[in-house]
C-alpha cells in the first residue's frame, strides 16, 4: 500500500509534504494529493482546505499545486495504490466528509465499507468516490457531529467499527493545529520535532529523517493526537492510554529509499509474509473451531453458476504469471475436478483456439497491461466465455478488460523481476480453487478446513524461510560462476523449478532451463557434468522418492546437485553438495515456501555479478507490446 504524510508545526507545511510523498515514490503508486488548514480570518471563525488532488506523479500535483495557495502550517498528503475505486482524482486522497469538516489520508483497506456505505447513506451521506477510505472518512464525520466535535473520541468510535487495514491521518478544518492518526496492519510513523514543537507523519520515516530521528512507531489499534507544544496523546481502540516509547532511528537517509532494502527486489522478497496477509485479509476466515474455516470470495457470488457449470477452463498468462497459472491448473484439477488449460497468451492468441461460450477464462496478471494476455480476453470475450482476471493493479486495463475476478493486493511491485505477485497469485489460485472445490462438492468439508488452517499459517512460515537469506546469500558465491543451470522439480513443485530458473536468466543473465525432473532422463541428462548447478526442488510430498532416485541419477554424473527440502530432511544431504531447508506444508502449498530460497539465489548471484537487479538488461517490468 502506498504512502501518507503528514505535518504540524511552525514551519511552511507543503514544502514539507510534497518531498515527503517525493521520498516515498519508491512504494509506488498512480495517484496523489495534498490538504492544507487554513486557519479561519477572525479568532473562532472556522477553517478551510486547500485540497489538490492528480493523477500520476508527484511531480504532477506539484505543478498543479504552485497554482493554488499552499501557504499554511499544517497537512497531510498521500500517494495512493488503488484497491477500491479505479485510479483517478475523484478516488485520490484526502477525501473530505460531506460536512466539509474533516479530510482523511489512508493506506490500507477498509473490508466491511459497502455494508457501512450502506448505513451512512440511508442516513443521508452522499458519496462522490468509489472509495472504501471515504467511507471512512464519512463515517467518523457521522460520530462527529454527534459528540461534540471531539474528533478522537470520533476517531475511535469509527475505527472500532471497521475490519480490514489502515493507516490513516485526520484533520478538522475547525482546529488546524492537529492531526490524529492510527493504525492496524498498515505502518505509521510519528516523528518529533524539536521539544514537541512541531510533529511529523509518515507511512516510514524516509520523510522525516531530515528533521528528526525522534520517531513513535504507532502499533496496531492505536490512535495519536499530536499538537504542537503538547506530548503525544496516545490511547488503544478502547480509550486506554498508552505508552509512548520514543526510537531514535540511526539509518543512512539513501538507504530509507527503498524501505532500508539495497534493492526494491530485495525488499518485496521480504514483504512477502505480509503481502500475503494483505492478500488473505477478508478473505481467509478461520473460526474459533476449524470446521468453522472459510474462503469468502466475492467474485464467486458474481459468478457463481457460470463458474461452476464451466465446462473448460482456460488459464492465459506470460512469464511468471504462466507459472502460477500451471500450479492453478493442479490446484484446480485435483480439488475441482475440472480439466484446466494453461496458454502462453502470445501463443493463444495467434492459435484460433477453441473457445466455447460456457468456458471460463482466466487471466492472471501482475501488472494488468501485458499486451499478450489482453489479446487473449479479447478473444475469450468475442466467443463469449466468462473472463476472469487475477491482478495486482486495480483498475489496469486486464481487471477493467475482465467480468469479474480478484485482485490479489500484494501493493506495488517495483522490481522487474516478479517476486510477490507472483505467491500473491498463487495464493489466489488456492483460495479460489478451494472455495470452487467445496462448492462443486469435490472438496470435502474437513480436508477444506484443514487446508485453510495450513494457508493461514504459511506467512509465518515464508517469514522462518527468509531467515536462511544470509546462508543462500554465502551460498550464491559458489554459484556464480555458472554459465548453464538446471532445475528441477515435479508436482506442485515442477512450476517452481520454471519460475525458479526463470528469475536466475532474467536479473544474472546465467542460462537457466527449468524441467519436470523425470524428465531430465529424455536428454537434458546430457548437459550434466561437474562444472553445473542443478537444483532441485527436494520437499517432502507425494513424488519425494521419486525426486530422491532423480537425484542420484544426476550425482552419479558428477553433478552438483543443491536441493531445497524439508526441515530436518537428512536423506537429501546425503546426496545434495548443499540443502535449503523450508518449513513443512501441504504439497499444494509447498509453492509458497519452496519459491523463497530460489528468488533469494537468483537475487544474491545477480547482485554478486554487479547487475542492475531491479532494471535487467532488455527487460520492463510491463510487457505492452507484443
Ligand atoms: C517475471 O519476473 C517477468 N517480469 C515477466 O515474465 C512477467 O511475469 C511477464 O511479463 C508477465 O507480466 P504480467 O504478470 O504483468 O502480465
Ligand atoms: N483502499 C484505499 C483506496 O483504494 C487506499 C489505498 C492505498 O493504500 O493507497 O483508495
Amino acid at each position: 500500500m502506498c504512502g501518507i504524510v503528514g505535518y504540524v508545526g511552525n514551519r511552511q507545511a507543503f514544502p514539507i509534504l510534497i518531498e515527503g510523498l517525493e521520498k516515498l515514490e519508491y512504494r509506488g503508486y498512480d495517484s496523489a494529493g495534498v490538504c492544507i488548514l487554513k486557519p479561519g480570518i477572525a479568532y473562532g471563525q472556522t477553517g478551510s482546505f486547500e485540497i489538490v488532488k492528480s493523477e500520476g506523479r508527484v511531480s504532477r500535483l506539484k505543478a498543479l499545486a504552485a497554482e493554488k495557495d499552499t501557504s499554511g502550517t499544517c497537512g497531510i498528503a498521500h500517494t495512493r495504490w488503488a484497491t477500491h475505486g479505479d485510479p483517478c482524482t475523484a478516488n485520490a486522497h484526502p477525501h473530505v466528509s460531506m460536512s466539509g469538516s474533516l479530510a482523511i489520508v489512508h493506506n490500507g483497506i477498509i473490508e466491511n465499507y459497502q455494508i457501512i456505505k450502506e448505513q451512512l447513506q440511508k442516513r443521508g451521506y452522499v458519496f462522490m468516490s468509489e472509495t472504501d477510505t471515504e467511507v471512512l472518512v464519512q463515517l467518523i464525520d457521522y460520530y462527529y457531529k454527534s459528540n461534540g466535535h471531539e474528533l478522537v473520541d470520533a476517531v475511535r468510535r469509527a475505527l472500532s467499527r471497521c475490519f480490514g487495514a489502515y493507516a490513516i491521518a485526520v484533520v478538522e478544518r475547525e482546529n488546524p493545529g492537529h492531526i490524529v492518526v492510527a493504525r492496524k496492519a498498515s505502518p505509521l510513523v510519528v516523528g518529533i520535532g524539536a521539544d514537541t514543537d512541531e510533529f511529523f507523519i509518515a507511512s516510514d520515516a524516509t520523510p522525516m529523517i531530515e528533521y528528526t530521528h525522534s520517531v513513535v512507531y504507532l502499533d496496531d489499534e492505536q490512535i495519536a493526537d499530536v499538537r504542537p507544544g503538547k506530548d503525544i496523546f496516545l490511547t488503544n481502540l478502547g480509550g486506554d492510554k498508552a505508552t509512548v516509547t520514543v526510537h531514535e532511528v540511526d539509518v543512512d537517509i539513501s538507504m530509507l529509499s527503498k524501505g532500508g532494502y539495497p534493492h526494491f527486489m530485495l525488499k518485496e522478497i521480504f514483504e512477502q509474509p505480509d503481502c500475503l496477509r494483505d492478500c488473505m485479509r477478508g478473505r481467509v476466515i478461520l473460526g474459533d473451531k476449524e470446521e468453522d474455516n472459510r474462503i469468502v470470495l466475492s467474485a464467486l457470488n458474481q459468478c457463481h453458476d457460470r463458474l461452476v457449470n464451466a465446462k473448460n477452463i482456460i488459464i492465459v498468462a506470460c512469464g511468471t504469471s504462466w507459472h502460477a497459472g500451471l500450479i492453478g491448473k493442479q490446484l484446480i484439477e485435483q480439488l475441482c475436478r475440472r480439466r484446466v488449460e494453461v496458454e502462453y497468451a502470445s501463443e493463444f492468441r495467434y492459435r484460433n483456439p477453441v473457445i466455447e461460450a460456457d468456458d471460463v477464462v482466466i487471466a492472471i496478471s501482475q501488472s494488468g497491461e501485458t499486451a499478450d494476455t489482453l489479446a487473449a480476453i479479447e478473444l475469450a470475450k468475442q466467443a463469449g466465455a466468462l473472463v476472469f482476471g487475477i491482478v495486482n493493479v486495480v483498475g489496469s486495463s486486464i481487471a477493467r478488460e475482465s467480468d469479474t475476478g480478484i485482485y490479489i493486493h500484494v501493493g506495488p511491485e517495483l522490481g522487474v523481476a516478479s517476486t510477490k505477485a507472483f505467491t500473491g497469485q498463487v495464493a489466489v489460485l488456492v483460495m479460489l480453487a478451494l472455495a470452487l472445490g467445496l462448492e462443486l462438492g469435490t472438496l470435502d468439508k474437513k480436508e477444506y478446513c484443514r487446508t485453510i488452517t495450513e494457508l493461514a499459517a504459511i506467512p509465518d512460515k515464508m517469514k522462518k524461510t527468509l531467515q536462511t537469506n544470509d546462508y543462500i546469500k554465502d551460498l550464491a558465491k559458489i554459484y556464480t560462476y555458472a554459465s548453464n543451470s538446471l532445475y528441477l522439480g515435479r508436482g506442485y513443485n515442477y512450476p517452481v523449478a520454471l519460475e525458479g530458473a526463470l528469475k536466475l536468466k532474467e536479473i544474472s543473465y546465467i542460462h537457466a532451463e527449468g524441467y519436470p525432473a523425470a524428465e531430465m532422463k529424455h536428454g537434458p541428462i546430457a548437459l550434466v557434468d561437474a562444472n553445473m548447478p542443478i537444483v532441485f526442488l527436494a520437499t517432502h510430498h507425494q513424488l519425494y522418492q521419486k525426486i530422491i532416485s532423480n537425484m542420484r541419477e544426476v550425482l552419479a554424473r558428477n553433478g552438483r546437485i543443491l536441493a531445497i527440502v524439508t526441515e530436518g530432511d537428512d536423506e537429501v544431504k546425503k546426496i545434495a553438495r548443499d540443502t535449503i531447508e523450508v518449513p513443512p506444508t501441504l504439497a499444494m502449498l509447498a509453492p509458497l515456501l519452496s519459491v523463497l530460497p530460489l528468488q533469494m539465489l537468483a537475487y544474491h548471484i545477480a547482485v554478486l555479478k554487479g547487475l542492475d537487479v531491479d532494471m535487467p538488461r532488455n527487460l520492463a517490468k510491463s510487457v505492452t507490446v507484443e
